[in-house]
């Protein structure tokens, strides 16, 4: 089976802000160095300077639809490539951006080489976003979301139909909500994707390394 990509978004969770975060970091480096496994991690805006250099892709949660100029508070892809990043996510669940405003930011992440992962709530909105070209389209469903649930088991048509629905073979399919275990990654690969997006499962493990390992640690 082929090996997963595993992104791991930090949110704004105690346990992944500060020293603690760049250490799930350095532990998420070290389970990518032991198994081979692409492993992303996303912290926080004003924190992604803090995870730099640690030969570990890091993206951000978050670009805004916006070119260099007056707009205090945004979040410019230029100064997010200057922090050492290499890509974002877009429009996540508790994040959501209008479709004009999700196009404006794929182009700007292709235009400076950033990847571009376009989160979407269903299959329809699967569909709508992909025709954008983004390099990965997430399906999570909203109501999933840090419920343990894993979404590869608890809905695997939203999956499978989230596959079919992205006829761009350069666009990815990634899936996510509720995935904590090898298992659950497992079946996301076998419904068609090539890996998923994941927080709590991993941010508020006793022991996030080993929770690392455990999922991607499946035959
Ligand atoms: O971006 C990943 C996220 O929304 C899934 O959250 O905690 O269910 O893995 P969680």
């Amino acid at each position: 089976m082929q090996k997963p990509i595993i992104i791991l978004n930090y949110k704004t969770y105690l346990e992944s802000t500060g020293d603690r975060g760049r250490e799930l970091t350095w532990a998420a480096r070290d389970v990518m160095q032991e198994t081979g496994v692409r492993i992303i991690v996303c912290p926080q805006t004003p924190e992604l300077f803090h995870h730099k250099g640690y030969g570990i892709e890091v993206f951000s949660q978050h670009i805004d639809p916006i070119e260099p100029g007056s707009h205090t508070g945004h979040v410019l892809a230029q100064a997010l490539l200057h922090c050492g990043v290499t890509g974002s996510l877009i429009n996540h669940s508790e994040d959501r951006m209008p479709l004009p405003d999700i196009k404006k930011c794929v182009e700007i992440c292709r235009k400076n080489g950033l990847t571009s992962v376009v989160c979407a709530e269903s299959i329809e909105k699967v569909r709508e976003v992909s025709q954008l070209k983004p390099d990965f389209v997430a399906i999570e469903p909203p109501e999933l979301i840090g419920s343990g649930i894993p979404v590869s088991k608890a809905d695997p048509d939203i999956v499978r139909d989230s596959v079919k629905a992205v006829t761009d073979p350069e666009v990815k399919v990634l899936c996510g909500a509720g995935i904590s275990k090898g298992e659950d990654v497992k079946a996301a690969l076998e419904l068609g994707t090539v890996g998923v997006l994941l927080a709590s499962g991993v941010v508020k493990a006793k022991d996030p390394k080993a929770a690392l390992r455990e999922l991607v640690a499946f035959k």
